[in-house]
């Protein structure tokens, strides 16, 4: 009699991945220098600090393949502005890609190619559909981790220059209550 097998096992209220060998990657404060607004802010903090880490199942890479993986980003801000991942459009830029909430809550930052920027909040069960040729990014506006599964084309790849030194045309901010408000990257005073 043939035993089923388990399979890789995600735990949707806790966002943890398990049951797999995975592929980890750790992103630091270090890893993301000059991305934040203020940099006398960024000095205070230590460069060490991890920002986030992507749990990915091993894919083969190839072309018609999926990749899937879950971001854990933590909570905290430099200066007012509040972690966030690094941002990118994928290499094969035509590729979309399926974010969905997990745990924590936060925002997804989406932006075209003619600059347009988009928000979208991120909370347990909400899905988030990516289409090609739009630029991504978390922002983690609570005060717990953020936690959000992937879902994407293994042939997709991702570009971390594509965005140019503007980068994207909106920062997210707390205000003096500690909630997010928006400003765009031009705008002074943060
Ligand atoms: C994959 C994807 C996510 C991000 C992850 C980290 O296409 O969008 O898995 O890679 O949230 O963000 P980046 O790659 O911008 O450092
Ligand atoms: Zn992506």
């Amino acid at each position: 009699m043939m035993t089923p097998m388990i399979p890789p096992i995600l735990n949707f209220a806790t966002g943890n991945l398990g049951g797999a060998e995975l592929v980890e990657k750790s992103t630091t404060l270090a890893d993301l220098q000059g991305l934040f607004a203020d940099p006398h802010a960024e000095a205070v903090l230590s460069p060490d600090t991890q920002l986030y880490r992507v749990a990915m199942l091993p894919g083969n890479g190839g072309e018609g393949d999926l990749n899937m993986g879950v971001t854990y980003l933590e909570a905290g801000r430099v200066g007012q502005e509040f972690f966030m991942t690094r941002g990118h459009i994928h290499a094969r830029a035509e590729q979309a890609e399926y974010y969905f909430g997990l745990c924590g809550r936060g925002l997804l930052l989406l932006q075209d190619m003619a600059g347009v920027c988009l928000l979208e909040q991120v909370f347990p069960g909400s899905v988030h559909h990516i289409p090609g040729h739009v630029a991504h990014r978390l922002v983690n506006t609570g005060e717990t981790l953020l936690s959000a599964l992937a879902v994407w084309p293994a042939i997709a790849g991702h570009d971390y220059n594509a965005m140019g030194e503007c980068g994207f045309a909106v920062r997210v901010l707390a205000g003096e209550d500690g909630m997010p408000h928006l400003v765009t990257s031009d705008q002074q005073g943060m």
